[in-house]
């Protein structure tokens, strides 16, 4: 028998067919699992096509590769060339490997000397981990443009959603048509940025949380990225993904290759919410995944607290208000460290100040262990001050062009972590300190975009991009049970190449929790809470002038990795009774929020937000009822819980473990003080909600009787 030209990757109800009869592997279905047997036969007739007029008349499939050479006349998945030449391939299958869960091809073109290699691998969730790579077979230099990963959209998927954003405005949602042409998302930032769209999603006409198809793609990748639907004449959609490669950054010489990042390929058949839930699977499945290490600890950051005002006196203080309020981690944040009072300078010597801290971090990291919490400190390792001795020592250790010093942005420049020299000095110096006093945790953070980053003339941000990842993961090593937050003036480097690097993310430098809750509910379509950092902010918000009430903050922050991000020492005696009865509450519902579903239901309007977490055996849940704006009506409207279990019964608590709610209204609906129903009573008909004033929420409890 010959051998099968047809692969097909299952796993929890999504296939992936994959056909190489032509000498290339051409994806026949990225999708649904309809159940498909025979699949030889089927396949061929699911990709045969018309011939139409005024085109090649013996038109090929292009497969992954969409050479030009086929007749294709989209962007292919490999651009470069040798000096003007090779730059059109065209690659010949020559070999194929399958397992149970990985498909693997190897194709060649060698006349233009070139090898591409793809693998396709169907992890349990139904995420699949795409992976590329190119290598040069040939005599000379080949300069690499571009390498993207390009999966087909079937034509139902008519819609797409990404992400925009800007400093404390992180992941805006925006959805459009697929029409002609290329929507590309872009990021040359030489970071991931605020913009970035940590996944791109392609949906079915009136998708949304619950309902309908969606296709999603992300990058794991923290440097430059490419984000991009096509549409061509002939009506077919292609989405892509991969790494945005500046001018000449990647030549490859004879024999070398470049691995393309992994592309993280998950499909739904029943809503976002299905999305986050496959790649939350995925990453909670990872043996180092935080939570699988411990309880996500309650986190005090004392930035906004004290800036760059460090003082022991006040911060011994804080640390004792900490304990009084159940906090179990205290982060010291910047300004601790060489001449560092403002921001202008000492970025780049991580020595401790003699000058604010003339006993060192001992008397501070002391009272914080005695008082039972961890001790975090702020580090941003890849950054130097022009005022600071590192750049007065080294000023060839940055990211520049020729002479040309690239403009400052927070009175910072960028180190060249590809220079041997500098990687170690930082690495050097911040494994002093955690050798030196007992710190579990840092908060690492990288305030300025690059601007011609090159190391020695040569565009860098890849290799520096690898440096990171490199400088993490040794420091991990060297430290074990270290855990790093990755932040980037707030959400500035949230992606799925850096979640296997670090172990939280700090999500906005905005605590206001209006902004939060969108912020959040947009970073948790593929990071979940357990990794995002969630904090109380001050009663008045420091970055928007919003004043909240605790009760809004709280339940805000709730959901996420929770913290505090407040001067506890200007708090009143009532405060912080509340915040410990909250951090109480979260530590009694952590387990749950970091390992059950998160769920969105969809609302009527947009004045409100449900949105919860259901136990994975549906066995209890937690919900937000979360007033936006205010009401359109003078009632407001429905309160639907998504994602229980239809058939069991639950009992319904409404619950405000931090200080009250603003209620508008003579008296709420009775079920406040306790109902029992069914879970499909409460996913179809719902229960009306109280009447709250706009930015407040309350939460709801359900547990099986
Ligand atoms: C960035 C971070 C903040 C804080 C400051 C310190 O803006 O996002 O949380 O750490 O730097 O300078």
């Amino acid at each position: 028998m010959a051998p099968s030209s047809v692969y097909q990757l299952l796993a929890d109800g999504v296939s992936l067919i994959i056909d190489t009869s032509s000498g290339t592997p051409v994806i026949a279905h990225w999708g649904k699992d309809v159940g498909l047997e025979k699949l030889e036969d089927q396949v061929q007739a699911i990709l045969s096509e018309s011939i139409p007029y005024a085109s090649i008349d013996h038109p090929k499939n292009p497969g992954v590769w969409r050479e030009n050479s086929r007749g294709f006349l989209g962007r292919p998945a490999l651009s470069g060339h040798r000096t003007g030449q090779d730059w059109s391939p065209l690659f010949q299958l020559k070999s194929s490997e399958r397992t149970e869960t990985k498909l693997s091809f190897v194709s060649e073109d060698s006349l233009a000397g070139l090898k591409v290699k793809v693998s396709y691998e169907m992890l349990p969730s139904g995420v699949i981990l795409i992976s590329q790579s190119v290598s040069n077979t040939g005599t000379s230099d080949y300069f690499l443009e571009e390498l993207l990963t390009w999966l087909p959209l079937p034509d139902q998927a008519t819609g797409t959603m990404d992400f925009t954003g800007r400093w404390v405005l992180e992941r805006q949602p925006q959805r459009r048509q697929i029409q002609s042409g290329t929507w590309a998302r872009e990021v040359r930032e030489g970071r991931t940025g605020h913009d970035y769209t940590i996944v791109q999603l392609a949906l079915t006409e009136g998708a949304n949380y619950q309902q309908g198809e969606v296709w999603s793609t992300g990058l794991m990748w923290s440097g430059n990225s490419r984000h991009l639907v096509e549409k061509l004449p002939s009506g077919r959609s292609t989405v892509a993904a991969g790494e945005l490669l500046l001018p000449g950054e990647m030549i490859l010489k004879p024999g070398q290759s470049y691995e393309a990042p992994t592309v993280v390929a998950t499909y739904s058949f029943s809503g976002i919410d299905q999305i986050s839930d496959r790649l939350y699977r995925w990453l909670r499945a990872r043996p180092n995944h935080p939570t699988n290490i411990r309880p996500r600890p309650i986190t005090l950051n004392v930035w906004e607290a004290v800036y760059f005002n460090h003082n022991l006196e006040k911060l011994l203080q804080l640390a004792d208000v900490a304990k009084e309020v159940g906090v179990e981690r205290m982060v010291l944040d910047d300004g601790w460290f060489g001449s560092r009072r403002d921001d202008s300078k000492g970025l780049g010597d991580w020595v401790v100040s003699k000058e604010v801290w003339p006993e060192g971090l001992k008397p501070l990291i002391d009272r914080v262990k005695s008082n039972g919490m961890e001790f975090g400190l702020w580090f941003e390792g890849e950054m130097v001050n022009a005022d600071s001795d590192l750049y007065r020592a080294h000023p060839e250790w940055i990211l520049k062009t020729g002479d040309r010093i690239p403009p400052e942005a927070r009175h910072q420049q960028v180190l060249d972590l590809t220079h041997p020299g500098a990687f170690e000095h930082v690495f050097n110096q911040v494994d002093s300190i955690l050798s030196n006093n007992e710190i579990s945790y840092i908060k690492w953070d990288h305030n300025r975009v690059l601007t011609e980053p090159s190391h020695l003339g040569q565009a860098a941000v890849h290799n520096q991009t690898l440096a990171i990842y490199r400088m993490f993961d040794e420091l991990k090593k060297k430290h074990p049970g270290l855990e790093i937050e990755s932040c980037s003036s707030g959400g500035g480097r949230i992606d799925l190449g850096m979640a296997q690097h670090v172990d939280r993310f700090w999500t906005s430098d905005s605590n206001d929790a209006l902004e939060r809750q969108y912020i959040q509910r947009y970073s948790q379509i593929a990071i979940p809470p357990e990794m995002l950092g969630s904090h109380i902010g001050p009663t008045v918000g420091h970055i928007t002038g919003r004043t909240h009430k605790l009760s809004f903050r709280a339940i805000t922050a709730l959901f996420g990795h929770a913290g505090i991000e407040w001067d506890l020492t200007e708090t009143n005696e009532l405060e912080r009774a509340q915040l410990k009865s909250w951090t109480d509450y979260y530590k009694n519902n952590r387990a749950l929020i970091h390992s059950g579903k998160t769920v969105r239901v969809d609302q009527p309007d947009d004045s409100a937000f449900v949105h919860g977490v259901v136990a994975q055996d549906k066995s209890k849940a937690l919900f937000a009822f979360v007033q936006l704006r205010p009401t359109g009506g003078t009632l407001p409207g429905s309160l639907r819980f998504e994602g229980l279990d239809p058939l069991a019964i639950y009992k319904v608590i409404a619950e405000q473990p931090c200080g009250p709610a603003m209620f508008m209204s003579q008296k709420s609906p009775g079920w406040l003080e306790g109902a029992t129903l069914t879970g499909a009573a409460l996913a179809t008909i719902g229960l009306r909600p109280p009447i709250l004033a706009p930015e407040n929420a309350i939460l709801i409890s359900l547990e099986k009787v």
